[in-house]
């Protein structure tokens, strides 16, 4: 199918999108190798809720990502592999290359018994071989569970034992930033409480010799090396599980959002090549980690699938100086650049000859993903980087939606700083009041949701349908409640304001703030904490604790940072809070509900009017902790 060209072809596209979605995507899935092709497009019913995508069709999508791509760009570069150290040399993967290595992992895999419809963990850093092990299982049919390589042991074990996994592939440790993380320790430490893993593969990659286990360890090495490389791609139903990807939820406990293999490869494959413009032979270089969405949709599968050459960057913005980025594009003539406004934000404020030293003249596109992009980040990303010459692409989606939801397409949809925009074809939004009602018309603000199904999205929660249904088609039944408040301007463009829910974003990162909590209620003096989220100029959200303990700390500043590595150890880093206020009590209900919106307020520094405090057990609370906001 043709790309969309113009605006008045968005137009068109969008219409038809609308008016006949199984002609539009019965369309756009031709494009592809289907071992069997689809009985029907469509069937779905969002009160169950039940989305099934090209129904009886049967595919692999590395057949689409590798096999197709042999012939005509068997010896172009796949995957260009920029390391943490800059000192230490790139690596490129030819699509040739790529192919043998995947087949190879995944005759690996199968020597080691694992099946079509396993679960496997996949756990390492940012190197070529974390691409390999998730497209080796792709290719055998087992169903991949990657978990950022930043998280601690206990989030590894909850991810390992919800989604059973026989195997994990990890390594013996990384180097992010000069420092070193020993992965296989946190394997080590995680696998005792794990009785499902049978087996767990270690790639060598900073030659730690960390231990083995006889029978249950392998070095990749040993295993894969002599594997064979050729591997025939398992026949998948379009609706079989493609992975499982962890995401924050409201409770304490991640929820595995699972995609499927047929309307995810289609969708993915659609809109990378439609936001982006992607031409042939461009260089794409998504800098998420593979460990999120972002990583799964647009660094392997959308680029892979469009046959571009896809950067994976084991590093990290700062380090070894704050400019890192700019040296790589200049490096690997990156033609599209796809980052996070905290990224944006703090490489902003170093100074501004870390930009002018490098040659970006090769960038014809930018992108920005994770969370809204200020104003003030946006234009200092179109001039310094993009020059006024490269359209930003701010693209709105989330792990549950798979792919892009609302972005503007480059050199088509005509921006306006800090909008997401307009819906990509297919997507249906609408935008809800309080009471439920849709507000139809232009120039209102509301709640976002889908009221149409697309190719893309999470088909259920791993393990638990009742928590996808009460989560996401409750709030405003027959339609899937994103958790985003959004603002729709005259011209029909999107906002998108930020979370209405319990999740914050911090550094484009999705957190509820419920596990923060319980993990910081895991230390010992801790007796009840509420978290909420509050203006960062860096991160966009930091996260703000306040912490009731059993007795009133001698040491404000130990007990703080005994609570952050409690926290770090729980979760990992990432979830670290920027501030933690101690309290003698929170503002509560009479049915003992806290009440957030006041923390918020005190969080965001809004001290002077609390609203309505007479559901308080006890008001005076609130007059304790404004004085002690930090
Ligand atoms: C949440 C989803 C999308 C992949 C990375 C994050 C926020 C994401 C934008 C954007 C405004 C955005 C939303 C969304 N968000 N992109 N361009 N503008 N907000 O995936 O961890 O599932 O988080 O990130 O609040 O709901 P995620």
């Amino acid at each position: 199918m043709n790309l969309i060209q113009s605006n008045q072809d968005y137009l068109q596209q969008y219409k038809n999108s609308v008016e006949d979605p199984e002609k539009f995507w019965d369309e756009v899935a031709r494009d592809f190798v289907w071992k069997k092709k689809w009985n029907k497009v469509l069937e779905w019913d969002f009160a169950k809720p039940s989305v099934k995508w090209f129904v009886g069709g049967k595919l692999n999508i590395t057949e689409n990502c590798l096999d197709r791509h042999l012939k005509e760009r068997g010896d172009q570069r796949a995957i260009i592999w920029e390391p943490s150290d800059p000192k230490d040399a790139p690596k490129s993967i030819t699509y040739k290359e790529l192919h043998e290595q995947v087949c190879k992992v995944a005759n690996m895999l199968k020597n080691l018994g694992v099946k079509k419809g396993d679960r496997v963990c996949i756990y390492m850093p940012m190197i070529p071989e974390l691409a390999y092990a998730v497209l080796a299982c792709a290719r055998i049919g087992a169903v991949h569970s990657v978990v950022f390589a930043g998280f601690s042991s206990g989030s590894l074990v909850d991810r390992i034992t919800d989604s059973g996994c026989s195997a994990v592939l990890t390594t013996d440790g990384a180097s992010r930033g000069g420092k070193r993380i020993d992965l296989k320790k946190i394997v080590d430490d995680a696998l005792p409480k794990c009785p499902t893993v049978k087996s767990v593969v270690v790639f060598d990659c900073i030659h730690s010799k960390p231990p083995m286990q006889e029978g249950r360890d392998y070095w990749w090495h040993d295993v894969v090396n002599s594997a064979p490389s050729v591997c025939p791609a398992e026949e998948m139903d379009s609706e079989d599980l493609l992975f499982i990807l962890y995401t924050s939820g409201s409770t304490g406990k991640p929820k595995g959002m699972v995609h499927t293999c047929g309307g995810y490869m289609v969708y993915i494959n659609y809109t990378f090549r439609t936001a982006f413009q992607y031409k042939e032979g461009e260089v794409f270089w998504c800098t998420a980690d593979l460990g999120w969405i972002t990583g799964h949709s647009y660094i392997l599968y959308g680029p892979l699938s469009a046959g571009a050459t896809t950067v994976i960057f084991e590093g990290i913005p700062s380090w070894p100086d704050m400019g890192r980025f700019w040296q790589a594009i200049e490096r690997h003539k990156v033609n599209i650049f796809y980052t996070a406004p905290t990224a944006i934000r703090s490489l902003q404020l170093a100074p501004l000859s870390f930009v002018e030293k490098c040659d970006l003249s090769s960038l014809r596109v930018l992108g920005s993903v994770g969370e809204p992009i200020n104003e003030e980040a946006w234009h200092w990303y179109d001039e310094n980087i993009g020059k006024k010459n490269c359209p930003i692409i701010d693209t709105w989606w989330q792990t549950e939606t798979g792919g892009f939801m609302i972005t503007p397409i480059a050199d088509v949809t005509k921006l306006k700083p800090a909008h997401a925009t307009l819906p990509l074809p297919g997507v249906q939004p609408a935008v809800m009041d309080e009471n439920g009602k849709e507000l139809t018309d232009n120039g209102v603000e509301g709640r976002l949701t889908i009221k149409f199904p697309w190719p893309s999205m999470a088909r259920t929660i791993y393990g638990d349908h009742q928590r996808f249904r009460d989560t996401y088609f409750s709030t405003f039944p027959g339609k899937y409640f994103t958790g985003d408040g959004c603002k729709r301007d005259d011209e029909g463009y999107y906002r998108i304001t930020g979370r209405v829910d319990d999740i914050i974003i911090v550094s484009g990162h999705n957190m509820g703030t419920a596990e923060v909590e319980s993990a910081i209620d895991e230390h010992p003096s801790v007796v009840e904490t509420a978290v909420v989220g509050y203006p960062h100029d860096i991160k966009g959200q930091g996260i703000y604790a306040f912490v009731i303990c059993h007795q009133k700390p001698d040491n404000d500043e130990g007990l703080r940072g005994e609570i952050r590595e409690t926290v770090a150890k729980i979760i990992g880093p990432i979830a670290k809070p920027d501030k933690i206020q101690f309290v003698s009590g929170l503002p509560k209900t009479r049915s003992g509900k806290i009440m957030r919106r006041i923390l918020r307020k005190v969080a965001e520094g809004e001290l002077s009017n609390m609203g309505d405090t007479s559901t308080l057990t006890d008001p005076a609370v609130v007059e304790e902790i404004v004085k002690g906001k930090l």
